[in-house]
């Protein structure tokens, strides 16, 4: 490619040839998907990757940006066609800042580094998919006006955004620092490889967040995790302990009956649609040595998956059941949970 731009400024191709070409939709093969999951960890953040010491250290979107753009490019050499990064690696997870008190002193620092859509490291983003003809889902604090999101997004390898979406609910001191999604962005998108669905971490063990989804007939489900230690790590608390997350991830699968893209700085692995291992790359491994874990799915017929099920498990019936049968005791009231929760920016600045 940058030689047919080399070639076009100097004269020698032809006036026809463009600095990218779109890929030919012939003569892709939709029938075996490569999916590469991100592993490696974002521009400087500590490491290992249970180490929470962020004394010195500053978040840096120009550098991850550029760190994507290497990983993508090695993603698309190796076959890939699909690019998944861990939750908010974009500008990185802030482990063991996540609430409003302890990120105060880097608040500035996180929110001047988190992405804006349409600034020049957005399009670079969107750039990196097309000129490597891959699909890309990055995740990423999303700062849009005066609050800041837990985005994740899907781009084609057009350059097209398919969906931008915001974690419907962040989890414990993530909502003093983050605002809230809306359910509309809850939404399965149909690709030529099949049914591809996006969620994050905690929505995982949300009803309202998988249930709607599960309703959709995803085909992969393509889930962001910030980071995960190894089985029986002992400085792991219970919410970002492997057991618990990925516990979550095979339940999901099953309930789901669809492949899962486990994305996660460490412990890293692609599940079956039967909630079982394919591929896992433990904490241990060095990030650097393995920064990309890789897995292909035939997908064949996949794309004309009717897009939902009134038999299913996650069916307009059973919601319909579920409201009949809730208990008469609880009284009808809408709790404070299903409130929109916004952070403004103007007061976490203060
Ligand atoms: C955190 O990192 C700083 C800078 O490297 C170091 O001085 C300090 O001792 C570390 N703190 C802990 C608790 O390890
Ligand atoms: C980050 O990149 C943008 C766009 O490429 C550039 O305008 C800006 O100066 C860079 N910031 C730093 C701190 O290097
Ligand atoms: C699917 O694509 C991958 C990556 O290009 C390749 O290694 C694999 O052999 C392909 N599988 C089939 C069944 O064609
Ligand atoms: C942190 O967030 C809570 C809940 O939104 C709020 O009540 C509190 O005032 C905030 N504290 C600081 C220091 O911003
Ligand atoms: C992690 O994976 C490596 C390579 O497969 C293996 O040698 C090591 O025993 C594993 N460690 C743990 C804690 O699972
Ligand atoms: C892919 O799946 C299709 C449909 O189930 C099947 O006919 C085909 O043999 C499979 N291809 C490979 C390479 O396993």
């Amino acid at each position: 490619m940058r030689f047919l731009l080399l070639s076009a400024l100097a004269g020698i191709a032809s006036a026809s040839v463009l600095p990218w070409t779109p890929a030919d939709p012939t003569t892709v093969d939709y029938n075996n998907l490569t999916v590469a999951l991100v592993r490696a960890e974002p521009a400087n953040w500590p490491l290992p990757v249970m180490n929470k010491n962020w004394t010195g250290v500053h978040f840096d979107i120009n550098a991850t940006v550029s760190k994507a753009v290497t990983l993508i490019e090695e993603a698309a050499e190796n076959g890939a066609n699909l690019v998944v990064f861990p939750e908010l690696w974009f500008p990185g997870y802030p482990k063991g800042l996540a609430d409003n008190v302890s990120i105060a002193p880097y608040i500035q620092d996180y929110v001047d580094n988190s992405l804006e859509v349409g600034t020049p490291q957005w399009e670079t983003l969107i750039n990196a998919a097309k000129d490597n003809g891959v699909y890309l889902v990055p995740a990423f604090s999303h700062r849009d006006g005066n609050s800041i999101y837990m985005a994740q997004a899907l781009i084609s390898p057009e350059g097209e955004v398919l969906l931008l979406r915001h974690k419907l609910r962040p989890s414990g001191g993530e909502r003093t620092i983050w605002s809230d999604g809306d359910i509309d962005e809850l939404k399965v998108i149909a690709t030529p490889y099949g049914r591809w669905g996006l969620l994050e971490c905690w929505e995982h063990f949300h009803p309202a967040m998988t249930y709607n989804i599960q309703s959709q007939a995803e085909t992969l489900h393509i889930a962001s995790w910030p980071y995960t230690p190894n089985p029986a790590d002992a400085s792991a608390a219970y919410w970002e302990s492997a057991e618990v997350n990925v516990a979550a991830a095979r339940l999901f699968a099953v309930n789901t009956g669809a492949p899962l893209v486990y994305a996660t700085v460490g412990n890293a692995r692609f599940l079956d649609s039967q909630g079982l291992d394919i591929t896992v790359v433990n904490a241990s491994v060095p990030l650097d040595s393995v920064p990309l874990v890789y897995t292909s799915f035939n997908t064949t017929g996949l794309a004309n998956t009717v897009p939902y099920t009134i038999d299913g498990e996650q069916s307009y019936g059973i919601l319909q059941q579920i409201n009949a049968g809730f208990p008469s005791f609880i009284p009808q009231v809408v709790g404070t949970f299903v409130q929109k929760n916004i952070v403004l920016l103007s007061d976490l600045l203060n």
